[in-house]
């Protein structure tokens, strides 16, 4: 970067979580489904996983991880400018979760809305923090991925029910100027879509092409279906190829990069990344061991467990990735502050 000391940066001051306090364990699962706990920890690295009580929503954990991320930040709700909800699980189809976090917060004089890019979403979200930041539009913004994911998976389907969890992360992203090293900045981001292969993770039921019927309920067309391999492929090369593209954009060596946080989907497929991009293992962050895949959650949540575990200081280069339905892709250089 040749950003000089007065080059306005956008940057995350501070990350909050929220995870339901129910674990659904392997264990568990095999009680319900024809599957196993061997074959869910080897295939996908996957141990358990946070289900949302019945009064926890994507609204309500957003608020949660929201507050948290406001307090670490030291910001004022009232001093926020904009909220965007990455979410494909929003708490209505409309009005949108961001609007009822601005009222619920106090956030006065925020605009809002959701954004939907599925797993990539929390990237989407960021990417449009940074321009919103760097054209001057806005000063403080809070991001956050929030996802109900058990309220939309088959729990008849054992390949796709045990991949995913609940739960809420949020960052803050706010203008900042002077050297990078110390405030931190998100140097660059990618983002990718390939809608020829929108079918193979998708939702087909209750939009405006198939509305809810009973024939739709039926065929069970609300729930997730997902052909598990193309995503795994796709995933492995999106995300790989928008790091390389994130990192020659922000003029990072991969050798110089201190960590990497990935959608955390299947721990293989975060294993096939970190080989093509050539990280060791000390530099790769992983936590869906305990939560599985959030969506669009997952890597807010992962960032601050990474913060928490100590793998994530202060003045480190992190790349983050996600992938998702649509396919959705995106990747991103942040200098952590
Ligand atoms: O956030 C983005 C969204 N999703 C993802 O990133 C997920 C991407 N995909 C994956 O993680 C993997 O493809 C899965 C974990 C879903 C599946 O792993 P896989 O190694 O690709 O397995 P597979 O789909 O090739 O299935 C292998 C076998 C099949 O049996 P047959 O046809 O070989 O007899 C499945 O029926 O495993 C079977 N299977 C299961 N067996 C026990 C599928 N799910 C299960 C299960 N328990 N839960």
């Amino acid at each position: 970067m040749n950003a000089n000391n007065s080059t306005l940066r956008a940057a995350i001051t501070g990350l909050g979580v929220y995870l339901p306090e129910k674990r659904l364990t392997n264990q568990e699962l095999e009680q319900m489904l024809d599957t196993s706990a061997e074959w869910i920890v080897q295939r996908t690295g996957i141990c358990e996983r946070r289900i949302a009580a019945p009064k926890e929503t994507t609204f309500t954990m957003a608020l949660e991880a929201s507050r948290q991320a406001l307090t670490v930040a030291n910001l004022s709700a009232a001093k926020v400018d904009l909220i965007i909800c990455a979410t494909l699980t929003p708490e209505h189809p409309f009005p949108s979760t961001a609007s009822l976090l601005q009222h619920a917060l106090g956030a006065t004089r925020a605009a809002g809305f959701d954004l939907e890019a599925a797993c990539a979403g929390f990237i989407y979200a960021l990417s449009v923090a940074r321009a919103y930041i760097i054209s001057g539009m806005a000063e403080n913004i809070l991001v956050i991925g929030s996802e109900t994911m058990s309220r939309v998976v088959d729990w008849e389907d054992r390949s796709t029910c045990i991949l995913f969890g609940d739960g809420a992360g949020a960052a803050v992203v706010r203008a900042v100027r002077g050297p990078a090293e110390v405030g931190g900045a998100i140097e660059s981001v990618v983002l990718a879509n390939d809608g020829s292969k929108a079918s193979a993770l998708i939702i087909p039921g209750g939009g405006s092409h198939s509305p809810t019927t009973e024939e739709t309920v039926r065929q069970r067309l609300h729930f997730i279906q997902m052909n598990g391999s193309e995503v795994f492929k796709a995933a492995v090369r999106g995300m790989s190829d928008a790091c390389l593209l994130a990192a020659e954009r922000a003029d990072l060596k991969l050798s110089e990069l201190d960590l990497m946080v990935a959608h955390q989907a299947n721990a293989r497929i975060i294993e096939a990344v970190q080989r093509r991009l050539g990280l060791p293992d000390y530099k790769v962050y992983q936590n869906l061991q305990r939560y599985g895949n959030t969506s669009a959650a997952s890597v807010p949540i992962a960032l601050y467990d990474a913060q928490q575990e100590g793998r994530l200081r202060s003045g480190m280069r992190v790349a983050i990735a996600g992938f998702g339905g649509g396919f959705s892709c995106g990747a991103a250089i942040i200098r952590w502050g």
